[in-house]
């Protein structure tokens, strides 16, 4: 889960740059993939130069302040997410090894590297680290010294075919001054192409600032990139092909602009998000027109049950979209933690769809899944915002969310994307499965229009709601129920507060609260309470104020989020936060904007890092 970045230039083409600036950039913007540590080596003078630091890139700057860099052409960086090792100057990458005179960075878990080690040592190598990466650093200069004779692609592959595990290398070396070798095993790396110069990131943020032009390589290949291009090959040296494309986000989108934190910004981008991903995909007259799913119709017509596979935040969306496409196409729909999955031998066969929800793209179960899905037989649909990113290459169809960057760890704007691609997909499930009329699927799409406009309506009513945190500042723990649709978005709420904030909190089914969770019910205990639209199923609402009562009575203080006009909650609420009335099934794209004001509230007032909690990284890319 850490973040990597390479950089090769040509002096006399692009004499702006020098790869210390390059690279720092490039990992300021990966950061969120990991903050326990931070290094650079950079090339220069016929010297591998590396500075490298325990905690966030800024404390890795004012290490290279203290003891600058020479200028330099080529240069790699690291910022970590310890696995091996604690977040230690010493454990942090870059590892140089070989007297000097080999640098490498690496993300992933080398499994079997006691094994490598045990056998280094035994040739009479010593380690400093207690990293897996100084294991596969010293194999490779081994190897480099030995049978590659110098060739550094040559010991790369060697090395890999060593190698067990998931990851991404890079490597420099000061007898191949004018490159960087790179290889990938389930790990994410993409090349950067600019003029005269190249680039290596595990996403394209790495190099977003200076190019839009991006190649993807697969697993089990190895890249070497020189300022002129770049050339693939496979571990076992066959020639390989990358796949070009042009990067759509644009370079300030991954900024701050202004706000406090990247989680603000993104809960503020969410409008755009939403339009965003609805944009193109059905033409005037609502009938949907998803081109980029190529699975045959007659595939998607005998699908006799939908499992959705994703970790999180996407598997609450997941569970989101379940009461939709059950409701919408009437295929039995299952939602799934990937990791659960994985491992429980599930009954899945040709006809069941699989989709598999994910922001990064890059999460370690999620994949897993999809490939023991795919080995079962099953169509696997990704719904993705990360172009590129392994899900999807590895899915038989994709539906990119288009949210943008997502920076900060806490995800939002891609929770309610993901909710929107998935009722896409259920819409296209019934249109082609003659599910629902024509009118009717233009009437929930013209309802999915309207979200944009709403969610900005909340936005705009912040106020309230950020005065709410900072009232509940000291609070010990607070709940979250919800019914229905509710029902996710009060498990939303309750992670948002947990993963920023460190405060204890919960969601619960409101309709599981007398069978156990009211007990945790005393006076002065916060609880938000997301209420169902009065003008919805059945008796849904009835019975949500009937919890709220009940909970009232116990000396609770609720917090409801009620539709605007649904004065039934007033008398039973000690605060109410309103949204724009919208059928039930779109709720959940209102609802959770509050709850994800209130986390970023709370943790400001508390005066954490917001967009980089604790313990955590943005990709979770390790099992
Ligand atoms: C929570 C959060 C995580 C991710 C989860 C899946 O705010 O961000 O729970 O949702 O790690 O990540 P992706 O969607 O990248 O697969």
């Amino acid at each position: 889960m850490c973040g990597i970045v390479g950089y090769v230039g040509n002096p006399s083409v692009q004499p702006e740059h020098d790869a210390l600036e390059v690279v720092l950039e490039g990992l300021r913007r990966l950061e969120y993939r990991g903050y326990d540590s931070a290094g650079v080596a950079v090339y220069a003078d016929g010297q591998i130069a590396a500075r490298k630091k325990a905690g966030k890139v800024a404390a890795l700057e004012a290490e290279i302040e203290r003891s600058p860099l020479p200028a330099s052409q080529l240069g790699i960086g690291h910022t970590r997410w310890a696995t091996h090792g604690a977040p230690s100057d010493v454990n942090s990458h870059p590892h140089v090894v070989a007297g000097g005179k080999l640098a490498v960075v690496h993300n992933g878990i080398i499994e079997n590297f006691v094994e490598l080690r045990t056998e280094l040592q035994a040739k009479g190598y010593t380690f400093i680290s207690e990293t897996d990466t100084e294991v596969a650093a010293t194999l490779l200069a081994d190897t480099l010294e030995g049978e590659a004779a110098g060739n550094l692609s040559k010991a790369m592959q060697m090395t890999c075919q060593r190698l067990e595990g998931a990851f991404t290398i890079l490597a420099i070396s000061v007898d191949a001054p004018d490159r960087i070798v790179a290889a990938r095993l389930n790990s994410p790396l993409v090349i950067g192409v600019g003029e005269g110069e190249m680039f290596l990131g595990s996403d394209v943020s790495g190099f977003i600032d200076y190019t839009k032009q991006a190649v993807e390589m697969d697993n089990g290949q190895i890249v070497t990139i020189t300022a002129e291009g770049y050339d693939i090959v496979t571990f076992d040296g066959e020639p390989a092909q990358g796949k070009e494309f042009t990067i759509e986000w644009d370079a300030a989108a991954a900024k701050k602009d202004g706000f406090n934190s990247f989680m603000e910004k993104e809960i503020h981008d969410q409008p755009a998000a939403i339009r965003d991903t609805l944009m193109g995909r059905f033409d005037e007259n609502g009938k949907l027109t998803l081109d980029e799913l190529h699975i045959d119709e007659s595939i998607l017509r005998s699908v006799d049950k939908i499992i959705v596979i994703a970790c999180g935040t996407a598997a609450y969306a997941g569970q989101v979209a379940r009461y939709a496409i059950e409701h919408w196409c009437r295929i039995p729909t299952e939602v799934e933690l990937a990791h659960e999955f994985r491992y429980r031998d599930p009954i899945v066969n040709e006809k069941t769809l699989v989709v598999a929800l994910s922001q990064s793209g890059e999460t370690m179960d999620t994949l897993m899944a999809v490939r023991h899905a795919r080995e079962q037989g099953a169509k696997v649909i990704a719904i993705c915002n990360t172009y590129g990113s392994s899900i999807p290459r590895e899915a038989d169809a994709c539906l990119y969310t288009h949210a943008g960057p997502e920076i900060s760890v806490a995800s939002t704007k891609a929770f309610l994307a993901q909710i929107t691609a998935t009722y896409l997909l259920g819409l296209y499930l019934a249109q082609l499965r003659g599910n629902m009329f024509a009118d009717e699927i233009h009437s929930v799409i013209a309802e999915l229009q309207k979200i944009p406009e709403k969610v900005q309506d909340v936005i705009d009513n912040k106020a309230q709601v950020e005065q709410l945190s900072r009232d509940m500042v000291d609070a010990k723990s607070v709940l979250f129920l919800g019914r229905h649709v509710g029902f996710p978005v009060a498990l939303e709420g309750a992670l948002k507060l947990k993963e920023i904030a460190y405060l204890h909190a919960e969601g619960f089914a409101a309709g599981e609260l007398k069978h156990g969770p009211i007990a945790l019910i005393e006076e002065g205990q916060p609880v938000f309470v997301i209420v169902p639209s009065p003008r919805g199923r059945d008796s849904l609402h009835a019975k949500v104020v009937s919890n709220i009562q009940e909970i009232r009575a116990r000396g609770a203080i609720t917090i409801v989020i009620a539709e605007e006009g649904d004065d039934a909650v007033e008398q039973f609420a000690n605060h109410v936060i309103r949204i724009p009335q919208s059928p039930t099934l779109m709720q959940p794209l209102l609802a959770t904007v509050p709850l994800q004001i209130f986390a970023c509230g709370v943790a400001t007032e508390k005066g954490y890092d917001v967009d980089q909690p604790r313990n955590l990284a943005k990709s979770v890319t390790v099992e």
